[in-house]
């Protein structure tokens, strides 16, 4: 079960005292509106709301599952005054975006992105309690709401070295409306990275869809742009986990 229909779920429970039908049809519902803004907002409010203390979100796995892939995309520099771009696409309330931050010995500029003004403050307030430390003193953490089908408003062309996307894709590709909005997505994406940069997506989607469906979206008049590769993150809870790697083609 995914982390929303557990919420879903629970939160359906109190619905389905009153009527068991309905609460059937709300959680599927929201399930099929996970590329909605009113999904998310609701699925922050009410799970901020059930504790007093703040607590990361995190979809499928947290940072130390994934470390390995971001951190061997963050050894080297485009230029040596060069400030590493980072995106957390579609960030929640996870702590992977903070991670990354605290854990790069080379400098970065983390952006921690979501359409979740609700996800964006409980982030904010979140990390001014905290003051993380991170491992190189010129790097940033800023959280923005951001609508990721407009990547292009918050960032230049080639200009983002990483792109990280756990649950994100999937959110939209699993929506009764959102196809369309992961492909935009992703041709965003390839826009704004830097021909040196990648974009991985962490999924449990079988790599038969996904890189069928990666390898058709990017291409631009029936050439392709990008590459597309695969890895295994691995096995948890009986669902099998992947790395989905895409990297801009050179333009020629
Ligand atoms: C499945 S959750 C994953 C959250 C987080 N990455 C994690 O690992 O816990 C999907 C996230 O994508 C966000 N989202 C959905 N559509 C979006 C969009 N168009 N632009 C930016 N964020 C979006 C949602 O608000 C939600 O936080």
């Amino acid at each position: 079960m995914s982390p929303l229909s557990k919420w879903l779920t629970l939160s359906g429970r109190r619905i389905a005292a009153a009527c068991v039908r309905q609460h059937a049809s709300l959680t599927t519902e929201l399930i099929e509106n996970m590329d909605k803004k009113a999904t998310w907002d609701r699925f922050y409010a009410e799970s901020s709301s059930k504790t007093t203390s703040f607590k990361n979100f995190e979809w499928f796995f947290g940072f130390d599952a994934v470390q390995d892939f971001i951190m061997s995309l963050l050894q080297t520099k485009p230029h040596p005054d060069a400030v590493l771009q980072v995106l957390d696409m579609g960030c929640g309330t996870s702590a992977l975006g903070p991670c990354i931050y605290k854990h790069s010995p080379l400098p970065v500029r983390v952006t921690c992105a979501d359409i979740s003004p609700i996800a964006v403050r409980l982030m904010q307030e979140d990390v001014l309690a905290r003051a993380i430390q991170p491992q190189n003193l010129s790097s940033q953490l800023e959280f923005v709401e951001l609508d990721c089908t407009q990547l292009h408003k918050h960032y230049s062309p080639h200009s983002v070295d990483l792109i990280v996307d756990k649950g994100t894709t999937d959110a939209l590709l699993r929506s009764k409306e959102g196809k369309g909005k992961a492909g935009l997505v992703l041709k965003q994406c390839l826009k704004v990275l830097r021909s040196s940069g990648s974009l991985l997506q962490f999924s449990d989607e079988d790599p038969d869809a996904r890189l069928l469906w990666l390898e058709t979206e990017a291409q631009e008049q029936g050439v392709m742009a990008a590459d597309v590769g695969v890895q295994e993150v691995g096995e948890l809870r009986g669902v099998c986990y992947y790395c989905y790697q895409v990297t801009p083609r050179p333009r020629v």
